[in-house]
């Protein structure tokens, strides 16, 4: 669609959605006609996805791309109201906003051997990662966890694509019983010469993981998470404290030094809303059932 302001031509993409699957109980992917994203998406980039004309902006990892579809690929777990109403759009159905791609891309360079471990919803995040790590000639040793069998998720897409895969359940339900950071020690403890370690997931898996790296001088990198607003460097919502220094998570990461992630303060302001989207997410099942 084109329109024009002020002498401005406003080209507006459709943005449908041209294919929506249940991965599991709680997470979907959606396939959405994005053709100028696709083209100029990096890994580590993310969308900022208003789903219709009165929700909220959301921050989405750009999980995959198809140049010559003009398609890219989102994977959102449902938690609160507004991935809830992105839930509820259907196939064929255009998303009203769609903003991207945002933030600085994951520096891919040829390393050696590289550990890149995913945590729930962070295992759909670490797929562009994996891709293009292996394609520059690492070796990607990559690490998948979750609660529970059926919430793990892109278990044979990663297997394709790494080098190795290593999978842990909290139950035991698939791979070793125990946590992905286990599994990380493992490696370690066999005396494998790491060169990178990528975690992306829960803050306390992410903050876990980089304890056991400290302690081995290996270099670690995390996908921080903070609440967004504008996601273009300007409201500072997204401000987390790195190496003693505020840094914006919209536009200086989301990828940054994990050893010097200040968690605590992630975590305590992750926490500030909870009364407000408790209060959205009632009313949002309110309208839309469930
Ligand atoms: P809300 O009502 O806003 O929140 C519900 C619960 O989720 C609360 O407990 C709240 O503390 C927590 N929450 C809210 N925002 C975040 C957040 N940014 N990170 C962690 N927890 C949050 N989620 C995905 O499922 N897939 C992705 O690919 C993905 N990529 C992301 C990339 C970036 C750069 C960032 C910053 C976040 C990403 N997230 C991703 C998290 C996603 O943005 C939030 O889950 C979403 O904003 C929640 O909105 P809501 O209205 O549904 O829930
Ligand atoms: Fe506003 Fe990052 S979300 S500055």
């Amino acid at each position: 669609m084109v329109g024009c302001v002020c002498g401005i031509i406003i080209i507006k993409f459709m943005n449908k959605i041209l294919k929506k699957e249940k991965l599991n109980e709680n997470v979907s992917r959606i396939t959405v006609d994005a053709p100028h994203i696709a083209r100029a998406a990096k890994p580590g980039q993310f969308v900022v996805i208003v789903p219709t004309e009165n929700a909220e902006r959301i921050p989405l990892t750009i999980a995959d791309t198809d140049t010559s579809k003009g398609t890219i690929s989102i994977i959102f777990q449902i938690v609160g109201a507004t991935t809830k109403v992105l839930d509820s759009l259907k196939e064929g159905v255009e998303i009203a906003h769609l903003l991207g791609p945002l933030g600085t891309p994951s520096h891919v360079e040829k390393l050696g051997t590289v550990v890149i471990i995913g945590g729930g919803v962070g295992i759909a995040e670490i797929y562009p990662m994996v891709k293009a790590m292996k394609k520059v000639g690492n070796e990607v040793i990559t690490i998948i966890g979750a609660r529970c069998k059926d919430l793990l998720i892109y278990e044979k897409e990663l297997r394709t694509q790494s080098t190795e895969l290593r999978v842990t359940t909290d139950d035991g339900s698939c791979g070793r019983k125990g946590f992905v950071s286990d599994e990380l020690k493992d490696i370690i403890a066999a005396g494998k010469k790491i060169s990178l370690v990528v975690a992306v997931g829960p803050v306390p898996m992410m903050r876990v993981c980089c304890d056991v790296t400290r302690e081995h001088n290996i270099k670690t990198v995390v996908s921080l998470n903070p609440l967004m607003l504008d996601a273009t460097g300007m409201c500072g919502i997204c401000r987390v404290t790195v190496g003693g220094k505020i840094k914006f998570g919209c536009v200086d990461g989301p990828e940054f030094d994990g050893h010097e992630v200040d968690f605590k303060e992630l975590t305590d302001r992750l926490k500030g809303y909870k009364d407000v989207e408790k209060r959205a997410m009632d009313h949002v099942c309110r309208l839309l059932g469930g």
